[in-house]
This record gives structure tokens, C-alpha cells and sequence, in this order.
């Protein structure tokens, strides 16, 4: 959340980072701004607002700048306005800051620092760090050390930048839960929260850790720790492929990435699942196979989409492996002291690898002595490296702020994860092999529900003014209800609840009327009989019924007033395919009602304050 960009080397420096911010929009996009040095003087430029905004303010006027940092916002502390955006300067203007993360102290800083006279323009957090680097610099040596005595007295989360006019060549970074990562080219450094920004330049980057901080000039880098001891860094090389960061004729990137799923579903799988031998390769988990066969528990961690991802896993693993599984939401998991012992596996499953509740919950279960592994997409992300081990997804880079191919990927890494299992704890070669066939025909099913979802469309117009909608599941698809109302919310506003169908009974039954949409999961599977008796409760008391049924379900059209046809698979892997058209009705709506799907208000793609 927020994004942060930086260049100092021998080109105009502008354009490089208003050109990064375009990238990282999807980490917040509330407010935008950038600060240069120029003349020997820094110049900041900031607004509310999007990119965009930025890009016209500095079209007349780009600056032969060649050091410039940038920020786009995603608002904690004080709202989004011109000047609560990023950076914040010092009362004199010579310093510049911009920092993603919340500074927990900062009341107590900012009241110490208005005593001692200094001018507070904003509302955020943020300010608190040019005003005390500003002082601290009065009585100490350079930048460098007023930046690292300032970041000793601040509790919280942070990646910062800092610039200052006094030291025209040089970024100062430093990290502290908010990542960053800095790219090297020939005389020429860039430094981004996101390796999506900076990818277009270079290929070649270092990843700063927690604690660390970097003193970028054009000779070179270093990074140290907060305490001034020196660290090495390694230089690694960024795989990358940046069609996949560009929408490629599709209207958002959130279509772009559902109709990407035959392939990253693919992908997900590829290398992995040898199918005709019934067999899952791992790399992985093989260290730490025996643990994980032995578990005492596995417990699934993660937040938002990635949480329902785990809640479908859990039915998976039970099911086809038959280990004992808990799911968590990371952000209760950390706080709750969990009773965790070294027979717990603890998976932390992440789309961007930084979640912060996530991340803490990953280093909860590191210290409690259970194996931490992670589910991750983002390759170099911060819970990529520090877990003992894990699966990526290998989804490719997801922009749309609304998660859709990161899950259906997660679901298909967490089926390979059951088949997995299931094969060391015992199940034959030949019962592995039916499932892994089936596993492996799941690109082709989405390729083809892909082509023929044009009903979704239809569906959208009809129920685009509902005010609330109703998602209701069994079993594996339980959890895919809830996705599906997850999707509508975050995208269109419409309000939207997910719930076990024979829940509905317990409450939600109340709201039902002529004017409740109900969106039902019927697939052919073992609770189809309970689906449809549930079905019929809502039609009795005159709720709009849609279902999602597979294409041979002649009895469904009966009961539902539409019906979404999905290909027929394996129950437990159903939840991979049957999201996709409740996904697609999620963005239908939303278009119908003028939203941008890609940067819905008030969400970001990577939540990384608490
Ligand atoms: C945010 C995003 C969601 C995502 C969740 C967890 O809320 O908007 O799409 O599911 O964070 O993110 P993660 O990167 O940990 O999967």
C-alpha cells in the first residue's frame, strides 16, 4: 500500500519516476507527488488525486532533475488532500521524505518537535520524519546519521526516501515492514516498493531488508544497519516479463487477469504435477516433507482473498490427504497467542508476499519453533524469503486491485499441496492419477467457460441496481461464496454476503424478498440435494435466484430464474472453476455502474500497515 519510487543518476529523472508511479497506482492512488533536486534547491510537486494529475503538472516543466523521488498514496493518518500528500518537507525545504507505513509514535515526536518551533503543514504521520531528520541534522554529521538517529526514536512500520538539497547526490532508503527494493544500472540506482516500477530499466536488483538502510550516491551503494554496522547485499537478477504488467487490449486489467486463468492455472501446475504417473513434484516442501506428513496440524494463514483460498484448501487437504488443517485470518492468528509447537506447519498464503498481518503471522509461527512456509506469487517478496520454504504460484504480476488469478492459482498450488500429501500418507499411484488428470484438464475447462460466459453480461444489466446481494455454498464452494461477494463488494459497492447455504436458515433468510438477488453454488457434487432443498426455501419466499450449475443440470433451470453453466469437475477441485463467472459478474456490475474496476476507492492491492 502506497508506492514509492526514487532514480539519482545522469538522466532526467522525472519522467523515470512519474513513469514508476504509473506502475505501482494499484498500491494506492488517493494522492500523488514527487520532490526533485534542482538548482541545487528540492522542488516538490503534489496533489489529490491519481497519477494522472501528476503527469499534467509536470508535462510543461520536467526539469533537468537528475535525482527525484515519488509517492502515490494510500491515506492512513489524515485525509487525501494536496497537502497531506507525499513528500513532506521540513520547515525550511531542504529535506524531503516519502514513506509508506504508519509512524505509531508520531503524536508524541510531533508535539516535542512543535515545542521546539517547528512548522507542521500536514495531517499525517509522515511529516513527523522530515521535521525530526531536520533537527536531528543540526547536531549531527550528514544525512545518513540524522536519518539513522531519526528512525531509532520512531515505532511503527516503514520503507522510507529521503533527499536533501544539503546532499544533492544522494538517497537515503531504509526499511522497516514496508518493502524496497533497489535496482543497479551503469552509474544509475533506482529504488521502488514494488520491482514492477523498475523492471522497464533494469534487471539487476538487491532487496533491503528489515532494520537496514541504504546511502545510495552515483559511485555506489551501502547498506548498514540501523546500528552502522555494514551489510552485503547480493545483486539478483529480476525474471520478469512486462507484457504481463501492460493490459494488453483488454479494458482493466482486472478482465486482463480473469481471462489470463486457462494460462495461469497452467502455470501453477507446470513442472509440478506429473499426471500420468500420479505423482506431485514439489521442490519446494521437500525439505521439510516429513514434517509436514507428520504434522500434528496445518494451519492455513492469510487475509482477504487469500484467506478464502485457505478456507477451500482446508476442504482439499481434509478431504484428499486426510491431515488434520485449521484456517486463520492472519491479522487474529498474530494477536492471539497460538498454542504452536514444532509438529505445526503453518502455511502463510499471499498474493504480494507483504501483507503485514501476514507477515507477522509468518514470523509468530517462526518463534514459536513451526515450520513457516509460504504460498506466495510475488518471486523476492519479503515472506518469499523468510519462510523455510514453499510453493510460488507463478501467476505472473496481478494489477487489478480486486484479487482474481492469484486465487484460482492459490487454489490449484493448495490441490497440488493435497495430491501431495495424500501420496506420501498413502493413497495409491492410480487414485492420484485420476486426480491429477483431473487437475490437469482444468486449463482447458476455464479456456472454454471463458468463451461462452457471455450470459454473465446480461446478468450484470438486469441486477446492476440491487442494493444487496446474497452468495450462498456448501462445502468447497462455501468458501467460493464468499469470494463471490467479496468480488461484488470491492468492486461495484453493492453490499454482498456469503454464507453457508444451510446457515441462511439462521438469519439471512430474513432479508430474503422479491428484491434479493441469490447467487447459489450448485455444482453436481455430493451436496447438490441440499443446494437445490435450499434453493427452494429462498423461491418460497420469492428471492431472485442465479446458479452457478453445470451444463448437463436440466432440473436446475426449473428453480433458478438464471443460470450460469460451468464444466463439470471433481467436487473438491469445483471451487477453481466456479469463482470464474462470479468474478466476471462482479466486473460486469461494476461497469454497469461506472466504476473503475481497477482502482476501486478506499482499497489497495498490498496492505501492508496492520
Ligand atoms: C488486500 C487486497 C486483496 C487481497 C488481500 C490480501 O485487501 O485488496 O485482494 O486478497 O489484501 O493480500 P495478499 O497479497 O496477502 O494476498
Amino acid at each position: 500500500m502506497c508506492g514509492i519510487v526514487g532514480y539519482l543518476g545522469h538522466r532526467q529523472a522525472v519522467p523515470i519516476v512519474v513513469a514508476g508511479l504509473k506502475r505501482l497506482e494499484y498500491r494506492g492512488y488517493d494522492s500523488v507527488g514527487i520532490a526533485m533536486i534542482g538548482d541545487g534547491k528540492v522542488k516538490a510537486i503534489k496533489t489529490a488525486g491519481k497519477v494522472a494529475e501528476i503527469e499534467a503538472l509536470v508535462a510543461a516543466d520536467r526539469g533537468a532533475a537528475s535525482v527525484c523521488i515519488g509517492h502515490t498514496r494510500w491515506a492512513t493518518h489524515g485525509e487525501p488532500s494536496d497537502v497531506n500528500a507525499h513528500p513532506h518537507l521540513d520547515c525550511h525545504n531542504h529535506i524531503a521524505v516519502i514513506h509508506n507505513g504508519i509512524i505509531e509514535n508520531y503524536s508524541v515526536l510531533k508535539k516535542k518537535l512543535v515545542d521546539s518551533g517547528h512548522f507542521f503543514r500536514s495531517s499525517t504521520d509522515t511529516e513527523v520524519l522530515a521535521h525530526l531528520i531536520e533537527e536531528l541534522s543540526r547536531w549531527s554529521k550528514g544525512l545518513e546519521e540524522a536519518v539513522r538517529q531519526a528512525l531509532q526514536q520512531v515505532q511503527g512500520t516503514y520503507g522510507v526516501v529521503v533527499i536533501s538539497d544539503r546532499e544533492p547526490d544522494t538517497l537515503i532508503a531504509a526499511r522497516h515492514g514496508s518493502p524496497l527494493v533497489i535496482g543497479h544500472g551503469e552509474g544509475e540506482y533506482y529504488i521502488a516498493s514494488d520491482a514492477s516500477a523498475i523492471a522497464e530499466h533494469t534487471r539487476r536488483v538487491s532487496y533491503l531488508d528489515d532494520g537496514e538502510l541504504a546511502v545510495i550516491t552515483r559511485q555506489g551503494m551501502r547498506a548498514k544497519t540501523l546500528g552502522d554496522v555494514e551489510t552485503t547485499k547480493s545483486i539478483q537478477e529480476l525474471a520478469f516479463d512486462l507484457a504481463r504488467i501492460e493490459r494488453g487490449g483488454y479494458d482493466h486489467f482486472m478482465l486482463k487477469e480473469i481471462y489470463e486463468q486457462p494460462e495461469t492455472i497452467r502455470d501453477a501446475m507446470r513442472g509440478r504435477l506429473l499426471a500420468a504417473d500420479g505423482e506431485v513434484k514439489l521442490g519446494g516442501l521437500e525439505h521439510v516433507r516429513d514434517r509436514l506428513v507428520g504434522a500434528r496440524r496445518i494451519i492455513l494463514v492469510g487475509c482477504g482473498t487469500s484467506w478464502h483460498a485457505a478456507l477451500v484448501g482446508e476442504y482439499m487437504i481434509e478431504h484428499i490427504a486426510k491431515s488434520p488443517v485449521e484456517v486463520e485470518y492472519a491479522s487474529e492468528f498474530r494477536y492471539r497467542s497460538p498454542v504452536l509447537s514444532a509438529n505445526d506447519v503453518v502455511f502463510l498464503i499471499s498474493q504480494s508476499g507483504e501483507t503485514a498481518d501476514t507477515l507477522a503471522a509468518m514470523r509468530e509461527a517462526k518463534s514459536k519453533g513451526a515450520a513457516a512456509l509460504g504460498i506466495v506469487n510475488v518471486v523476492g517478496s519479503t515472506i518469499a524469503r523468510e519462510s523455510e520454504g514453499g510453493v510460488y504460484i507463478h501467476a505472473g504480476p496481478e494489477i487489478g486491485v480486486a484479487s482474481t488469478k492469484a486465487f484460482t492459482s492459490q487454489l490449484t498450488v493448495l490441490a497440488l499441496i493435497a495430491l501431495y500429501l495424500a501420496r506420501a500418507r498413502g493413497i495409491s499411484s492410480e487414485d492420484c492419477r485420476v486426480l491429477a488428470q483431473e487437475l490437469q484438464s482444468l486449463p482447458t475447462k476455464v479456456s472454454y467457460l471463458l468463451q461462452v460466459s457471455g450470459r454473465v453480461k446480461e446478468l450484470a444489466s438486469e441486477f446492476k441496481d440491487a442494493r444487496n446481494f446474497l452468495y450462498l455454498g456448501r462445502g468447497a464452494n462455501y468458501p467460493v461464496a464468499l469470494e463471490g461477494a467479496l468480488k461484488l463488494k470491492e468492486v461495484s459497492y453493492i453490499h454482498a454476503e456469503g454464507y453457508p447455504a444451510a446457515e441462511m436458515k439462521h438469519g439471512p433468510i430474513a432479508l430474503i424478498d422479491e428484491n434479493m438477488p441469490v447467487v447459489f453454488l450448485a455444482p453436481k457434487d455430493a451436496l447438490y440435494d441440499k443446494v437445490v432443498n435450499n434453493i427452494h426455501e429462498v423461491r418460497a419466499r420469492r428471492g431472485r435466484i442465479i446458479a452457478v450449475a453445470n451444463e448437463d443440470d436440466r432440473e436446475i433451470e426449473q428453480i433458478a430464474e438464471f443460470v450460469l453453466r460451468v464444466p463439470r469437475t471433481y467436487g473438491f477441485f469445483g471451487p477453481i472453476i466456479n469463482v470464474i463467472p462470479l468474478q466476471l459478474l462482479a466486473y460486469y456490475i461494476a461497469i454497469a455502474r461506472g466504476v473503475d474496476v481497477d482502482q476501486p476507492r478506499n482499497l489497495a492491492k498490498s496492505v501492508t500497515v496492520e
